[in-house]
């Protein structure tokens, strides 16, 4: 809906509202024959074009703007701005009743039983018109967690994780991947992605390692920052641009086996213990070109630091961040973060929204969360300055994205949704992000009339290529959404000299085949599901590998893993060893570089231990089995 369209809208209502008090005055006049005539005309209501409301006027700043609206909200109005809501827990009305600030998908969070590109608009514009039918009309922000593409659509391009990227190294690539991605995921009328992480992560044992550019702070903040640009455009109004959301804030990925208290995670929203000098040089770095690349909204961390909750941080977010680093962005909690930070809610919430979380990701129960809001502002223990302090920064970032001329970004369609341009990036992707770890014997490239056998079930898997957060929260094996798996993209190449089989079962070729490529690693796993210290290969995995080693010439392994996995002594069982980390729906870009169409460039963005006694490996000090930066090319 445009500016225009909203006053036209406005107009009617009001004019409807007018004609309604003329109906009552005449009706009254003509009920009450026995009262005086009324004396004096009623004043006619001013003409809506002549009234100037300055929050719908886009010619103003987005600053002067939200303090115009805000003077007009009721304190309810500015509560409900500050409650993010996931949308699985809304019943039709919910948005208007509690002038929600925003809604979103989580992990998986799909139109209920029709999950496509035109499914998922249809659903978000449904929610928008609620927020827009309420008295000032606020849009809500719809967010969802785009993180290698616009991955819980049915049919979108799925990107390599993070650590794939982090691989490639190549920000121009990233920032690429970013455009693509806001290309899609403002087609479903979505304007909020809660990405990238910056998360510098420390040890790979953590479930979330796949989510991290890497293990060096420069890394992750250059691509972090290229991701933010090509994902926020140059304008964040466009319709094509999305906003970033920089997380987690901050630590994340330093928290210390072990000292995760949630669920049953391990080390995933642990404790970061470390002195304030190394927080800032390793964990804080990468947010200063977050923000220098335009980031305005800050997700925070679940973790926390020398034993003190994130989420109620006064001094890393009120402090640091808005204060030292001038963030004036707004800052949302992650998933029932703020509930982590003291023992019953009401306390939970006075100390993060005191700590500067501004939008909380309840993300279920909104009555109870605007309840203890209200009852902390009217016990004093939150201001009404902290609460204006909130609904402004939030009001505003809302008029920066264009949110209240075009809510439902009209001009864009989902045609362009996984399109044959988008997915060819990401094949590039796939092949940029390959690390060769090992190449004996000339295994590789392979030649196109060799006769390959392949083996291993993640050979023919979409979903394990593409890893958690990909349709469902954790992602799923099998043949989850559009792509190429690995062997159909070695069939592309190779042709009829290609022979699949999943468990490796040759023999009845009776011959040798020149190369085998045996195709192992990880099932899918999102946070802290996958933490994991017992990071060796499977027994079924080496069975394979041995059983695969008599029947062929040359032999080689490609891993499909969120992060390294324990391959030391299986090392000399095969020729060449290939890290192909979780490349998506393309998995076509790993057969490319197989057989030399594409070359290997990739450079290890983690450390890869020889055991996991190692880890983590700034502490032990220990030399790795491949160090950071490793990768061998072939001349
Ligand atoms: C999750 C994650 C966060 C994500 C959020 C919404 O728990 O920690 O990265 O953005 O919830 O899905």
């Amino acid at each position: 809906m445009t500016f225009t369209e909203l006053l036209e809208r406005r107009a009617i209502k009001k004019l409807a509202a007018i004609w309604i008090v003329i109906g009552l005055l005449i009706w009254s006049a003509a009920c009450a024959s026995a009262q005086p005539p009324v004396t004096e005309v009623v004043e006619t209501l001013p003409a809506v074009e002549d009234e100037t409301i300055d929050y719908l006027n886009p010619a103003l700043s987005s600053e002067e703007r939200a303090e115009d609206l805000l003077a007009r909200m009721t304190l309810e109005e500015k509560l409900g701005q500050m409650t993010l809501i996931e949308k699985g827990s809304l019943v039709s009305g919910d948005i208007a009743r509690y002038y929600l600030g925003g809604v979103l998908s989580g992990g998986g969070g799909y139109p209920a039983g029709y999950n496509s590109p035109d499914g998922w608009r249809d659903m978000v514009v449904e929610f928008q018109a609620e927020a827009l039918d309420t008295r000032l009309g606020i849009p809500i922000i719809y967010g969802v967690d785009a993180v290698h593409g616009h991955n819980d659509v049915k049919g979108a391009v799925i990107f390599p994780h993070n650590i794939g990227l982090g691989a490639a190294a190549n920000p121009a690539l990233v920032e690429q991947i970013g455009e693509i991605t806001a290309l899609e995921t403002s087609a479903t009328a979505i304007k909020w992605n809660y990405a990238p992480v910056l998360a510098v992560v420390q040890d790979i044992r953590w479930g979330r390692t796949y989510e991290s550019y890497g293990e060096d702070p420069e890394l992750v903040g250059m691509l972090g920052e290229a991701y933010i640009r090509g994902l926020q455009g140059e304008d964040l109004s466009s319709p094509t641009s999305v906003a970033a959301t920089a997380k987690h804030f901050v630590g994340d990925g330093g928290t210390i086996w072990g000292t995760s208290t949630t669920a049953n995670y391990m080390i995933d929203q642990g404790d970061t213990i470390v002195d304030e000098e190394t927080l800032r040089e390793i964990h804080l770095a990468p947010y200063y070109p977050a923000l220098e690349a335009g980031a305005k909204i800050v997700m925070i961390s679940f973790s926390s630091w020398n034993g003190e909750k994130m989420h109620g941080h006064d001094y890393l977010i009120n402090t640091v961040l808005k204060g030292e680093m001038g963030f004036d962005g707004f800052v949302v909690s992650d998933w029932q973060g703020i509930d982590q930070v003291a023992d019953n809610f009401y306390d939970a919430v006075v100390q993060s929204v005191n700590a500067g979380v501004d939008m909380n990701m309840v993300p279920y129960n909104a009555n109870l969360f605007i309840f203890s809001l209200q009852s902390a502002v009217e016990n004093g223990d939150i201001t009404e300055e902290r609460i204006n302090d909130a609904v402004r920064r939030i009001l505003t970032v809302k008029f920066i994205m264009g949110l209240f001329e075009d809510p439902n970004l009209e001009s864009l369609d989902t045609s362009i949704v996984g399109s044959a341009e988008h997915r060819a990036v990401a094949q590039e992707a796939v092949s940029q992000s390959l690390v060769l770890l090992q190449n004996e014997n000339a295994a590789l490239p392979i030649d196109k009339n060799a006769t390959v056998f392949v083996a291993g079930v993640d050979a023919d898997d979409i979903g394990v290529q593409c890893g958690g957060w990909t349709i469902e929260w954790q992602g799923r094996s099998g043949y989850i959404t559009t792509g190429t798996t690995i062997v159909e993209g070695l069939e592309q190449i190779g042709g009829e000299n290609v022979y699949y089989n999943r468990f490796g079962k040759f023999e009845q070729f009776g011959q040798q085949g020149d190369v085998g490529i045996v195709v192992i690693g990880e099932s899918p796993y999102a946070e802290g599901v996958g933490d994991s210290d017992d990071l060796e290969l499977s027994e079924t995995d080496i069975a394979l590998i041995e059983r695969m080693r008599p029947q062929v010439d040359k032999l080689v392994i490609v891993l499909v893993s969120g992060r390294p996995l324990i391959i030391t002594e299986q090392l000399p069982l095969a020729d060449a060893w290939v890290a192909a980390w979780l490349p998506g729906t393309e998995g076509q870009g790993v057969a490319s570089n197989l057989y030399g169409e594409h070359p290997f460039t990739g450079k290890l963005p983690v450390s890869w231990p020889r055991s996991i006694d190692q880890l983590p490996l700034n502490e032990t000090g220990a030399d790795p089995l491949f160090a950071f930066g490793y990768g061998l090319e072939i001349d």
